[in-house]
């Protein structure tokens, strides 16, 4: 069934922040035992931004949506919604929507934070879209924000070494007819929600001495599970899209995959039988960002005059959850 929403909706301009601190993977060999080959190798990472201790989410997430705005040339009192995507909110509550509200003055808008991990933004760019299409708000800012190294455990190199800190912001509202989304395909199976969590700090397991003491407030993932699941789940969500719309891979500009790992994405992209030039790729750069790596990848690809008005583009993710999916868009400016 084609997901079609009943007005026509897309992304009308793009931002980014990251924080100015870069640890390539050299400097994690000096804290812990790894080696850039074993790094750059086995994920396609070279470097990722780290904030400086004292840094919440808002404080990224705040200037990507600011420089939303800007490009789109309308003030933060013009959005009638805030949408935050993170698992690294400034704090449990109030959301960090609340914050960045307050911090770019959207005096006419409500938020709310929306947690999905790495499909975060895509689950938030839906929920955007379908409000729009409804006609209850007119324009959203949709943020996805994560501070990944407030929750790695530098003693377990297999995961810490994989991620990083930014933000990416879209302006998402009404679009000419025959551009914006398209169609979406979103998934959960919280069966695997064991293989990449946190274990403590919610309600189920409360932050005690005994749970920090266990290094239960950091990411646990087991690599090789969400391996094998992002790679078969990727891959056939985002063939499914453009199959039941009926293009090919060549008819494809941009493919923005969630830069986990560029093995999984450049396995997607073989599936979509697709120029490699045609996939965007920042993970060399700045790991995995969890909820902000399909939103900065996007701005940088806009930067980069890599999508032009009404090219065919598919966002495909995948995270803990575990939840996936994709969207398809036809560029809308
Ligand atoms: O965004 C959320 C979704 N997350 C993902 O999509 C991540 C999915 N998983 C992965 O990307 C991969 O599973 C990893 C990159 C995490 C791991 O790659 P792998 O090829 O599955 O490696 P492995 O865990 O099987 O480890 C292979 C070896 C082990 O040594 P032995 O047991 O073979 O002697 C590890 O101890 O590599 C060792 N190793 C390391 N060596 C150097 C693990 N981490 C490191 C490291 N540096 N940082």
């Amino acid at each position: 069934m084609n997901r079609r929403l009943s007005a026509p909706v897309g992304i009308t301009a793009t931002g980014q922040c990251f924080p100015p601190k870069v640890v390539t993977n050299d400097d994690l060999s000096k804290i812990m035992e790894t080696n850039d080959e074993w790094i750059r190798t086995r994920t396609g990472i070279r470097e990722r931004r780290w904030v400086e201790p004292g840094t919440g989410a808002s404080q990224l997430g705040a200037p990507a949506l600011q420089m939303a705005l800007d490009n789109r040339g309308i003030k933060a009192s013009e959005l009638d919604l805030i949408l935050v995507t993170t698992v690294t909110p400034d704090t449990l509550f109030p959301a960090t929507a609340c914050r960045i509200q307050d911090m770019v003055g959207a005096s006419n808008a409500f938020g709310f934070d929306l947690n999905a991990a790495c499909s975060g933004f895509l689950y938030a760019l839906t929920t955007a879209a379908s409000l729009v299409a409804a006609g209850g708000v007119r324009r959203v800012g949709v943020v996805g924000v994560d501070i990944m190294s407030t929750i790695i455990n530098l003693e377990d190199r297999a995961t810490s070494v994989l991620f990083g800190d930014g933000a990416g912001a879209a302006i998402v509202e009404r679009v000419e007819d025959g551009l914006g989304i398209l169609d979406f395909e979103h998934k959960v199976d919280g069966s695997g929600g064991c293989f990449l969590f946190m274990p403590a700090g919610g309600s189920l397991k409360p932050a005690t001495a005994e749970t920090v003491a266990a290094k239960e407030h950091y990411i646990h993932q087991a690599g090789s599970e969400v391996f094998k699941n992002a790679v078969r789940e990727m891959a056939d969500n985002s063939k499914l899209l453009m199959d039941r719309n009926g293009f090919r891979g060549d008819e494809l500009k941009l493919f923005v995959p969630h830069q986990a790992n560029i093995r999984i994405m450049d396995a997607a992209a073989k599936r979509l039988e697709l120029d490699p030039a045609r996939m965007m790729v920042n993970i060399d750069r700045y790991a995995n960002t969890t909820t902000a790596t399909i939103p900065t990848a996007l701005h940088q690809a806009v930067e980069a005059k890599r999508v032009e008005k009404g090219d065919l583009v598919v966002l495909s993710a995948f995270g803990a959850g575990f939840t996936w999916g994709s969207t398809l868009l036809r560029w809308a400016y």
